[in-house]
């Protein structure tokens, strides 16, 4: 399924009136992606194991849906990063929590809630490739290719969006709204 810009543009005008926060995604069509994802990632690792490894804290939610909808036998980790202070990036990537589990030789798929800038998931690949993985794939929930800093793209992508800052659906605003059910553009009121 494809999600088009004037979609979205169009979604939001017509949300406008219903909550504080512009809703970009519901949570049935987030269900729906998140499935169909889900179904591509068992298609491609038939017959194998994946280890999903969660970036904290962001990703919670998104790898939480997505590891119960792939059928092959899947388990997950975590690592944290700190880079986001705000709506602005600090530009600067630090690993504040570590890999419990080893990955040499595994099918890793990271799963990041949103690809930006890129310089998370750069920073985190070169990371887990130093761990010699048999694969090493991205899932991200969204992807905001117009803020891209760093060459990278994802395996797997929920929804491409331009560029409006999100909360909801693991997302926060300084770790507000990441309980938000659905997937909503911050009200320009909160991002003062
Ligand atoms: P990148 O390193 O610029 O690709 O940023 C990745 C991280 O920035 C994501 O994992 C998020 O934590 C955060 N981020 C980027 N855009 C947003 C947004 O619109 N809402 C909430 N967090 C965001």
């Amino acid at each position: 399924m494809r999600i088009f810009w004037a979609d979205i543009r169009g979604r939001m005008a017509e949300s406008m009136k219903e909550s504080e926060h512009q809703m970009l995604f519901r949570r049935e069509e987030i269900a729906a992606r998140v499935a169909e994802i889900g179904a591509q990632i068992s298609h491609d690792f038939a017959g194998e194991s994946v280890l999903l490894v969660g970036v904290l804290k962001g990703a919670a939610v998104f790898l939480a849906d997505l590891a119960r909808s792939i059928s092959v036998e899947t388990t997950f980790d975590f690592v944290a990063i700190s880079s986001y202070k705000g709506v602005k990036t600090t530009g600067a990537v630090r690993l504040i929590k570590d890999l419990d589990t080893p990955i040499g030789g595994r099918n890793v798929i990271l799963v990041e809630d949103i690809l930006d800038t890129g310089l998370t998931l750069v920073f985190l690949r070169k990371l887990l490739l130093q761990h010699k993985p048999k694969t090493l794939k991205i899932a991200t929930c969204l992807d905001k290719p117009a803020r891209r800093l760093e060459k990278i793209d994802a395996d797997y992508v929920a929804f491409s969006i331009p560029n409006h800052f999100v909360v909801g659906y693991g997302m926060d605003y300084q770790e507000r709204f990441r309980n938000l059910p659905d997937i909503c553009i911050l009200s320009s009121d909160e991002a003062m």
